[in-house]
């Protein structure tokens, strides 16, 4: 900022040396070296270039008196933009007329602002007194010169002075002599150290930043509508003008330019019609070839189909134009009518459809909404502000339900339909007879238009196939008899198994084989093998499954066969069929009617000390009176019945422990007993005892439940 450049001129002895410096007969080499010389001396001299905004100033020795012959230069700077103000706080300069012994000049760029010498009191000489002296610019220079011959100079002091670097108001000094004229066109602000220029209202700086032009149009048109037209209008512009105005809405919007008919640029008739060659209002949109209008024939309606439209309205400083008006208006982005959809509708329906607007598509019942081979939940799309959809439109594919569940033990039947689309109905059957649906009916399922196979009770659960139980497909004609029994034939009964464990047993569901605890008390998982679906010994026994788990009856009392009963779980489920098929459980109120025939079954001995049967046999005999068999057989519990007849002959036997001893109601087999004991094999007045399975009812379906 403020820049002091001090350059001692040496006293005069010393001056002798420099004069030999710049003696005038010096060659050029000299000179040389007298400006490495001075240059060395700034550069040493030179204060730190960091200037201050004030400081101060003083003769050599101030405040003691000066020297003789002296001649002291300070020259001051400041940046641009910045005045000097010097203030002597104190001179005591030898005084003479004209200040021609000793004086102190100040100057600014070579011309004299003053020169000073005396002290206050001094008649004659030139003292400042308070005045300050501002420099024009931001340099001043001041010269203290000595002479040699005063008398007193041990009395005068010399001088000290103050200075400041003082902002320059460039607006209120007077316009330079060159002739270029005030520093602004119109208004002149001073700011420090420099200044700015406006304009009035209705005018725009320049680049050059001083001078103003008529400023018309400008800034951004951003309104839904509007007007306008040349400066001045109706009366004709002033010439020279360069006005420019940008209308730019939301994209999404269009501008329209409506002309008045009060349209006149001046314009030059060519060969090539109109030429808008001084005057012109020339239109710009985005992407397209700018447009000048000139003549005296209004445009009219211009739809610009942009959302941004530049005007430019320029004329030189000749010619006539007497000019224009135009009212702007904004519409929405118009976007194309959507297509139909096969299978689907598009709401709303309307006659045009425009920016910011939504369409949706759903589909008819039965159909989805795809997207790119996706399926999508919904479906819209908005009219975009380039009037286009942001999505195109999906497609409605019917509904396809998959492959309906398989049902286990059953089947699924194509009722109507096509493949597995919606509408089409199916119905599920189970494998009879050996299994039946649960509730008694096939039923049929739909393909809703949810995607799901669902009843007409709206259900999506896949019915279930119960076994069938104690129905064969082959009925034994004759009373055959197991010790007096006979052959079964194939099929005639299913609910028939062997066991490894020199025993029998009866399927009573599609994991669950019922027999003799005695039979199955000390024997492990591993160990038994279960056999099933065949009538003789050899086939059936190649076909071992396997059980999971075995369950004897935790009460069973071997002392006396009480409780007499095992469940075993098998590893994997039976598929049942005509060979194998469950026996039913008794019912709850199953009543053990005396003299009711029963079907008893099995591999074991065919008299008593003969051999066990190869084939499978059967003997129906009937349900012996509780009272009378206990007379006859003794320690018989509640949880047994006996079967047999009292002449005898018609017994199981051993080998036959587990065997089911089945009752029929209505044609339906059911498990009343399981082969347990006797008292050798159909002898007269004995039974066979066999464990009365409706007394285990709760322990049968509990032990099935938990296990
Ligand atoms: N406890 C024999 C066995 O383990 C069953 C005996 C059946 N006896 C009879 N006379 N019913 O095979």
């Amino acid at each position: 900022m403020f820049h002091l450049n001090v350059r001692h001129l040496l006293p005069q002895q010393q001056v002798s040396s420099l004069t030999n410096i710049f003696n005038p007969e010096m060659g050029w080499t000299h000179w040389i070296i007298l400006f490495l010389f001075v240059s060395v001396c700034e550069c040493w001299l030179q204060p730190d270039s960091d200037p201050q905004m004030h400081g101060e100033v003083k003769s050599p020795q101030y405040p003691q008196p000066y020297p003789p012959n002296l001649q002291e230069q300070w020259d001051l700077s400041v940046a641009e933009g910045y005045q000097i103000q010097l203030t002597f706080t104190h001179m005591d300069i030898e005084a003479s007329a004209g200040c021609h012994y000793d004086a102190l000049t100040v100057l600014y760029e070579g011309k004299v602002l003053g020169k000073f010498c005396g002290s206050e009191h001094s008649a004659d000489g030139h003292h400042p007194g308070n005045q300050s002296i501002l420099s024009p610019g931001n340099r001043l220079t001041l010269i203290f010169q000595t002479d040699n011959n005063n008398p007193e100079r041990h009395q005068n002091v010399g001088f000290s002075a103050q200075y400041q670097a003082i902002d320059l108001d460039e607006c209120s000094s007077p316009a330079p002599e060159d002739g270029s004229g005030p520093v602004c066109d119109q208004i002149c602000l001073n700011t420090l150290g420099s200044y700015l220029c406006s304009c009035h209202h209705g005018y725009e700086l320049r680049s050059d930043q001083r001078s103003c032009m008529l400023s018309c149009g400008g800034g951004i048109f951003d309104e839904p509508e509007g007007h306008l037209s040349s400066p001045g209008y109706p009366n004709s512009p002033p010439h020279a003008v360069s006005c420019q105005y940008v209308i730019a809405v939301e994209s999404g919007f269009t501008v329209s330019l409506s002309f008045s008919d009060n349209f006149q640029i001046e314009s030059v008739d060519t060969e090539q019609g109109l030429n808008c060659l001084h005057h012109w209002l020339q239109l710009t949109i985005p992407d397209r070839e700018p447009i000048k209008l000139c003549g005296s024939k209004s445009p009219g309606l211009i739809a610009t189909n942009s959302n941004t439209v530049k005007l430019e309205y320029h004329t030189d400083d000749q010619g006539l134009s007497n000019g224009w008006s135009l009212d702007y208006s904004t519409h929405r982005v118009q976007c194309p009518v959507p297509d139909n959809v096969a299978k689907g509708r598009v709401t709303p329906i309307l006659s045009e459809y425009f920016y910011r607007d939504h369409i949706f598509v759903r589909c008819d019942l039965g159909y989805k909404l795809m997207m790119d081979g996706q399926e999508i939940e919904s479906f819209s799309t908005t009219c975009q502000n380039n009037g286009q959809w942001h999505l195109p439109l999906p497609e409605c594919h019917i509904i396809d339900c998959g492959e309906p569940e398989p049902l286990l033990n059953g089947g699924v039947t194509f009722l109507s339909g096509f493949q597995n689309r919606y509408g089409s109905v199916v119905q599920y059957h189970c494998n009879e007879p050996f299994y039946s649906p649960l509730g008694g009916v096939n039923v049929t399922f739909t393909c809703e238009a949810d995607g799901k196979w669902k009843s007409k009770h709206n259900s999506v659960v896949t019915p279930t196939c119960l076994p069938v139980c104690g129905q064969p497909t082959k009925h034994i004609s004759v009373y055959g008899r197991i010790v007096g029994g006979d052959d079964a034939p194939d099929d005639t009964i299913p609910w028939q198994v062997q066991l490894n464990a020199g025993g029998g047993g009866m399927v009573i569901a599609d994991r669950w084989i019922m027999t003799a605890a005695h039979l199955v008390k000390n024997i492990g998982n591993n160990t038994i093998q279960i056999y099933m679906g065949h009538t003789d010994v050899k086939t059936l026994m190649r076909f071992p499954v396997y059980a999971a788990s075995v369950h004897p009856h935790p009460d069973y009392n071997p002392e006396i066969y009480n409780n007499d009963i095992a469940l075993i779980k098998l590893r994997d489920p039976i598929t049942f069929s005509s060979s194998i098929m469950p026996i039913c459980l008794p019912a709850e109120n199953a009543t053990y009617v005396t003299g009711m025939m029963g079907l008893l079954s099995g591999f074991g001995r065919i008299t008593e000390y003969g051999p066990t049967s190869a084939k499978l046999r059967y003997v129906h005999i009937p349900v012996v009176n509780q009272k009378i068999c206990s007379e006859a057989m003794g320690k018989l519990t509640n949880n047994m019945v006996c079967a047999g007849v009292p002449e005898g002959g018609k017994d199981s036997c051993s080998g036959d422990a587990g065997n089911p001893y089945a009752l029929s109601d209505d044609g339906q087999f059911w498990a009343a007993g399981i082969s347990s004991w006797g008292v050798g094999c159909a002898r007269p007045g004995k039974y066979g005892v066999y464990t009365r399975v409706g007394n285990y009812l709760d322990w049968i379906n509990k032990t099935m439940q938990e296990n």
